[in-house]
């Protein structure tokens, strides 16, 4: 049936299966009309896309003699359909061609990134791949975003990702029809942005000490150790990589984070925090401590001082860069987890808390906000920032990204401001998505199920408001750009689906079924994934005579879990999980392998018992 053979993520608005199928052969000629210059770049994407792993040379030909039988042809609506919106498109695929139409451009990028779902996995590879029959199975798709803002942050700071990495992480996104980068550029562990007119921003603090193994436990640097690991973008690199964004229809948002998070950019310009001292870029030693109360205090001082007018002259020099080298319309100033167990001490601070008539250490931070908030305006840009910049009060026309839960986004829009949903409890794709024993080790987990679940528009709040969803990336446990892949996918192909597709097409049973047929995918695009949904939670309990019991919760049906407490590795002959199972009083591991249809799926867990009874409860 044609309609096993659809299954594109995220689902459309409407995918009605046909009979038949197209064929890509070596003479596919794609088209779009003489007179719409601007479409030549999405059928030259196109071609280049199918190129590589077909080793056709597509040909792209204006005019419409392309639009006849067996090619493909791309054109903007003579007259506009409103329900398409400017991201919206319609597809046709049969034995006649493939014709993709929308009212502007970026309607046809994405018909284009379905059109590419329709053909076999191996058009993912970037190299030749012989004998592979190119059909796409005859439909008609009528498509349109949800969400205007579709984003996936990159922590680029915490550990460096270069501009060809940036770009390869781009190809993915867009896929899954993203359509905003958010780059956060600076954090205690780097400055990644070249500021001209404050050179010792990436002199020093784009600079700091390799470390490998558990971020934030990491030994602390001898004074004399080289700093020579990290790396900034210059502006010439910022450049390339807007206009390859924009090529593909992302937007990339800038975060420049203050007055937290800035530890970088006090050790290049001590002078800008309200303690003096010497400072050094953290190498992912412990600076900050987090109690469960929530009341997190700094060991060292890593927050601008709002009292000092030099920190407003250094933030204008920051942005007035930062506006001329992104275009998007918002310019990200953190604003999130200050502490202000210093600001508590300054003189300074008290001081312009007698002068504003401010209160308490909200209103100095939302003295603050509000003074960056007039910067950034004043270089013609709208400002967004995480949800404390609520705190004390907000200036009207500010944005606000919610990730401490809905409820700031929710209070935000109350008030009239736009909100970006990013919350910890469904987006945070930085979390452990599996079970512990299985990932590098976070301080929480987000199974791609629970990210399937992410509403961004809440009930009762007035959808104008909403602008749309975030997934984020932290990388402070993230160290190369396989395992950024890994975190992302295939959890972000849920979120992309919340941010796309219609609240109402919303089924998890599906679209399991629809991230299987990704998976292929991804490794003919040699991006890794992580096969998590194949591995259970595993849970144990104080129980039975042996006192230690444990529980396998599967993410997804249909799986058959085996185990071992004697060290072997089990297969399909092995025992059968089925509830709640004791462990034996000797074991020294617990191990679990997952089959369907008599198949290995997913990688071999292994559990140690000290594990399970820690789990437990036993101390
Ligand atoms: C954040 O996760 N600190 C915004």
């Amino acid at each position: 049936m044609a309609s096993a053979q659809i299954h594109i993520i995220p689902q459309p608005v409407e995918v009605k299966p046909a009979s038949g199928s197209f064929t890509l052969l070596p003479g596919t000629v794609i088209g779009y009309p003489a007179a719409q210059g601007d479409v030549k770049k999405v059928a030259d994407y196109l071609s280049a896309l199918l190129s590589a792993p077909t080793g056709y040379a597509l040909p792209v030909r204006p005019g419409s003699a392309a639009r006849s039988a067996g090619n493909i042809y791309l054109e903007l609506q003579a007259s506009s359909e409103p329900a398409l919106g400017k991201e919206g498109y319609r597809l046709q695929s049969g034995p006649n061609g493939v014709l993709i139409q929308a009212n502007e451009v970026a309607g046809l990028f994405y018909g284009v990134q379905t059109f590419r779902q329709l053909l076999p996995a191996q058009i993912e590879s970037r190299q030749l791949v012989k004998d592979v029959r190119w059909t796409a199975p005859a439909v008609s798709v009528m498509d349109h975003p949800r969400f205007g803002w579709r984003g996936l942050m990159l922590d680029v700071s915490r550990h460096f990702f270069t501009k060809e990495e940036v770009k390869r992480y781009i190809d993915d996104m867009v896929k899954f029809k993203y359509n905003v980068l958010h780059f956060h550029l600076t954090d205690d562990q780097g400055w990644r942005l070249e500021i001209k007119s404050l050179p010792k921003l990436t002199e020093v603090g784009a600079w700091n000490v390799k470390k490998v193994g558990r971020f934030n436990y990491f030994s602390k640097p001898e004074l004399n150790e080289p700093r020579d690991y990290g790396g900034f973008y210059t502006h010439e690199d910022i450049r390339e990589l807007v206009q390859y964004a924009k090529d593909r229809h992302v937007e990339i948002l800038p975060e420049i984070d203050v007055p937290g998070h800035s530890l970088a950019a006090i050790a290049s310009y001590p002078e800008l925090t309200s303690t003096p001292g010497t400072y050094q870029v953290n190498s992912g030693e412990k600076f900050m401590e987090w109690p469960p109360s929530g009341h997190f205090y700094g060991l060292i001082d890593n927050a601008l001082n709002p009292a000092s007018e030099k920190v407003y002259t250094f933030l204008d020099k920051v942005f007035t860069e930062v506006a001329q080298l992104f275009p998007f319309a918002y310019i990200h100033m953190g604003g999130d987890e200050t502490a202000r167990n210093f600001w508590e001490k300054s003189a300074d601070i008290k001081a312009l808390m007698a002068r504003e008539k401010l209160k308490n250490l909200d209103e100095v931070q939302a003295y603050f906000v509000g003074r960056v908030n007039q910067i950034i305006n004043a270089k013609g840009k709208k400002m967004i920032g995480w949800d404390e910049i609520l705190q004390g009060g907000l200036v009207p026309g500010a944005a606000v990204m919610s990730w401490r839960g809905m409820e700031g986004g929710i209070t935000a829009a109350k008030k009239g401001h736009e909100v970006v949903m990013s919350p910890t409890t469904h987006v945070y794709i930085d979390y452990m998505q599996g079970d512990a024993s299985m990932e590098p080790p976070v301080y929480a987990s987000l199974r791609m199920k629970k990210a399937y679940s992410f509403e961004p528009l809440p009930e009762g709040v007035d959808p104008k408001f909403i602008k749309g969803g975030q997934a984020n990336l932290w990388t402070e446990q993230v160290y190369n750009l396989r395992q950024a892949q890994y975190m992302t996918w295939p959890r972000g192909l849920a979120v992309a689906e919340a941010v796309w597709s219609p609240a109402s097409a919303r089924n998890w049973t599906d679209f399991v079924r629809r991230v299987e047929h990704q998976f292929p995918r991804f490794d003919h695009a040699q991006t890794k994934i992580a096969p998590s949904m194949y591995e259970p939670d595993v849970k144990a309990f104080k129980s039975g005579t042996n006192g230690l019991a444990i529980e396998m919760i599967p993410e997804i049906d249909g799986l058959d879990l085996h185990y071992s407490f004697d060290n072997s590795y089990p297969d399909a002959f092995y025992p059968k999980y089925g509830s709640k199972v004791e462990v034996p009083k000797d074991a020294d591991n617990l191990r679990v392998a997952t089959y369907r249809n008599g198949k290995q799926v997913g990688r071999f867990m292994t559990i140690p018992i000290t594990e399970l009874r820690r789990r437990a409860g036993y101390k």
